[in-house]
């Protein structure tokens, strides 16, 4: 193969090199795969109104979340399990990236707590809550290949708690394994409990409607993140960008809103800063490029991606994140119900 050109280029050279099970287990989404496809389909539907004549030749990427500050409004999404794509793991996509933390939550709220602490102590500075996880979707891939940890691998947060091993079972072993220990009961009073016990801000990773924006708001979140795990959860929920805008709007800008789910393009990431996201998330991309070149592949994946939001903002005529607003995209809705807008 060739010089590789865009992050999507990388699944191909993952699927080659890893077992099945794993490529799998990276690649599938619940069921009909229905909201797999459409997060990468609702991007396309979006078009631009690019600006022209304007001085594009300084142009500013930084932003900050959560008060610190980065360099541009692409972050890696947390995906389980690293090691079965390349043996540096997570060590190598967080020397790649400053990494950012998350939980899920155990049945067991000491366990919880141990783990707060635990990432208190290490230096992270923030926490993701995945909410959208009360169960784990059907990816019947999973399924299908009895999906199991390889012997050598262990989850190695709940080591020590005594739940760090996944045995196997006649399904899907991840599945088995998360119906055990992952707390079906969880609820919004849960995130006020998780801010009683941490200072650190808590990001609700996992809304795409605007009743819960609002809830999110109301219980003390420090941020959203408008997504639908990749489409592993509950197929046939629309695609992240979907549901942005109108998260966006739920919340009034009193916290951020961030995204993630089928970002492949800089022009991806434009659109998704367009409809009101203060930043993306990157999942997928991360993890094939980790399997085809470890380190140096997550680089190049930020590298690119980097690359082509920035001559997106040139073509748009913007030169900074705050000149891109929503007179720079035109969407479905706005095809359907045109309105002036000047
Ligand atoms: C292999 C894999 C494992 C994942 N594991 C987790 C997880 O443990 N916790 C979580 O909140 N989200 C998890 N996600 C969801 C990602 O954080 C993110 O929402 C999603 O991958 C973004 O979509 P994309 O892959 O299309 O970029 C996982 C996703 C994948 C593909």
């Amino acid at each position: 193969m060739g010089e590789i050109t865009n992050v999507m280029e990388y699944q191909a050279i993952a699927k080659q090199k890893l077992p099945k099970m794993a490529y799998d287990y990276y690649n599938s989404g619940a069921e009909d795969e229905w909201t797999l496809k459409e997060n990468r389909e609702a991007f396309s539907r979006i078009l631009f109104r690019p600006r022209i004549l304007i001085d594009v030749s300084k142009i500013d990427m930084t932003t900050t979340v959560l008060g610190f500050k980065i360099s541009m409004p692409i972050m890696i999404a947390p995906t389980a399990m690293q090691k079965m794509a390349h043996p540096d793991g997570e060590y190598a996509t967080a020397r790649a990236a400053s990494a950012a933390g998350t939980i899920m939550v155990y049945k067991d709220r000491k366990v919880v707590e141990q783990l707060v602490r635990r990432a208190e102590r290490a230096g992270f500075k923030a926490i993701a809550l995945t909410v959208d996880t009360p169960r784990l979707g059907r990816r019947e891939a999973d399924i299908k290949n009895r999906f199991v940890l390889p012997p050598f691998l262990t989850l190695k947060n709940f080591e020590g708690l005594d739940l760090g091993k996944m045995d196997q079972a006649n399904d899907s072993g991840l599945a088995s394994y998360v119906a055990g220990q992952i707390d079906r009961t969880l609820s919004w009073k849960d995130v006020k409990w998780l801010q009683s016990i941490t200072t650190l801000p808590i990001l609700v990773k996992g809304v795409i409607t605007a009743e819960d924006a609002r809830l999110a708001v109301h219980s003390g979140a420090a941020g959203i993140i408008v997504s639908n795990h990749g489409a592993r959860q509950l197929d046939y929920v629309p695609a992240t960008i979907s549901a942005l805008e109108e998260v966006v709007n739920a919340t009034q800008g009193r916290i951020p809103v961030y995204l993630d789910g089928g970002v492949r393009r800089g022009t991806d990431v434009f659109k998704a800063l367009a409809l009101g996201a203060a930043g993306v998330f990157v999942g997928r991309p991360v993890v094939f490029a980790l399997a085809a070149e470890g380190e140096a592949g997550v680089r190049n994946v930020l590298r690119m991606l980097r690359d082509e939001f920035e001559l997106t903002m040139a073509l748009s005529g913007c030169t900074s994140l705050a000149e891109i607003n929503r007179s720079h995209v035109l969407t479905e809705g706005d095809r359907l119900r045109p309105k002036p807008r000047l």
